[in-house]
């Protein structure tokens, strides 16, 4: 079994020299602009901060519809732990957006990941193939169960993982292989369900960023024999915390319910015939969440309009690398992502300073599984050179649903000036 680290793991000078080439630097502080400095700022609202307009966040998170009253009505009855009717009716909201039979909701999209693993019979002695450029939760659920984590790199078009080099790396160990929807652009699913049933392998979506998401016609969440999503703070569709499995598979939402609730027998009170877990959802994030499932083609819309105003204003400039939209998929864009290139005038970290000075915050992509200190030694040697080059050049602009086209303007505009000045400088 695995153990956890109780030290941070450090790399060495000599391991840490050729990944300073591809790590992001430090986070730049976030900071408004003194009033009329010729940014032409737009006007505070209410969520303002700051002498002319509210700083720009990477996402925030749009509350307003039955969120408050549902909330309520938890804290009226009494029902706030995992009992109570919004679990329930969260889960069959959700899942019935995603085309699928079950949902069954947890108290985060990594635990979700776990959870589908184990409920797919994923231990120790196996392996699972995963996209390297990812979230490191994909690999850590993994990691989890006791399984080996072997990665692919990922694709320059759509940074998805690489559906080329998944043959490869199968041995006869192998059990499952996890598609992530990066950024809410669907992985190229046809071929992986080929493979997959050519192996006998189970096939896991990672949708934690691809709520509402499509591929060829077929929601996400029911192209696989699992699907997970997160609905942490910053996700399409939220609970604060939360995650959900989703499935078509009776049997394994069965056993999925029944790990997630410390696999308590149905007919004897505290007798435990698995080794189950506490990734429970309360009803108070459940309320939230039916909320949210409510609306969620208004999210998805927001994230889609966002996507197009900024299109429309940083197609023309030279040197960024936008997201793209492969025809069979519809993408959510969950973060309007982009990639700075060299030719651009300025490097992704000074671009992201110079924003941040502006008061607009943005992120930098995911730092690769293989280059993190606890996969480091593991993999090293192993080439993913798209993933890397990702990491180097990636960064998303604010994305959230409460953005309004004037504050897309202004962050296109303060995009375009910092490439300008720094070509002109
Ligand atoms: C691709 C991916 N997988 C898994 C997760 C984990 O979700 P959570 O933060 O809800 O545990 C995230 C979260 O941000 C993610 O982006």
């Amino acid at each position: 079994m695995i153990r956890a680290l109780l030290e941070e793991l450090r790399l060495s000078e000599e391991e840490m020299g050729p990944l300073r080439r591809v790590l992001p630097g430090p986070e730049p502080e976030l900071t408004l602009p003194a009033d009329g400095d010729g940014a032409g700022d737009v006007a505070r609202d209410g969520n303002g901060a700051g002498a002319g307009r509210r700083l720009l966040r990477v996402c925030d998170t749009l509350l307003d519809g039955n969120e408050l009253r549902y909330l309520t009505e938890c804290i009226e009855s009494n029902w706030i732990s995992s009992a109570g009717r919004f679990v329930s009716a969260f889960e069959e909201r959700f899942a019935a957006a995603v085309g699928c039979a079950h949902g069954i909701a947890c108290a985060s999209g990594t635990a979700a990941l776990h959870l589908a693993l184990a409920a797919l019979g994923i231990g120790p002695d196996d392996e699972v193939i995963v996209p390297t450029f990812t979230m490191i939760a994909t690999a850590n659920a993994v990691t989890y169960t006791g399984a080996r984590v072997v990665l692919v790199d990922a694709l320059s078009e759509s940074w998805n993982l690489d559906v080329a080099q998944v043959e490869a790396k199968i041995t006869p160990r192998t059990r499952a292989i996890v598609a992530v929807h990066t950024y809410g652009h669907p992985a190229d699913m046809a071929p992986l369900r080929e493979i997959a049933g050519r192996h006998g392998l189970a096939l896991l979506e990672d949708a934690a960023e691809a709520h509402g998401a499509a591929y060829r016609g077929a929601a996400v969440g029911s192209l696989g024999d699992a699907a997970v999503f997160s609905f942490y703070g910053n996700k399409i569709v939220t609970t604060g915390e939360g995650g959900m499995v989703t499935t078509n598979d009776e049997r394994l939402a069965r056993t999925a319910r029944r790990l997630r609730d410390h696999a308590f027998s149905a007919d004897r009170h505290f007798w435990h015939g698995y080794l189950g877990f506490n990734y429970r959802m309360s009803n108070l994030q459940a309320a939230v969440g039916l909320a949210q499932a409510e609306r969620l083609p208004q999210l998805v819309a927001a994230r889609r309009r966002n996507a197009e105003s900024y299109r429309r204003r940083l197609a023309a400039l030279p040197g960024l690398t936008l997201p793209g939209e492969r025809p069979e998929v519809v993408n959510v864009f969950w973060m309007y992502a982009l990639l700075v290139e060299d030719e651009f005038g300025c490097s992704r970290d000074d671009l992201r300073r110079r924003l941040a000075g502006r008061g607009i915050e943005t992120r930098t992509f995911f730092i690769p599984v293989h280059l993190q200190p606890i996969y480091f030694r593991r993999h090293r040697g192993e080439p993913y050179p798209v993933a890397e080059e990702l990491c180097r050049k990636g960064l998303y602009l604010p994305s959230g649903p409460t953005l309004r086209e004037d504050e897309i303007d202004l962050v296109a505009r303060e995009v375009a000036r910092s490439g300008r000045a720094a070509a002109g400088a």
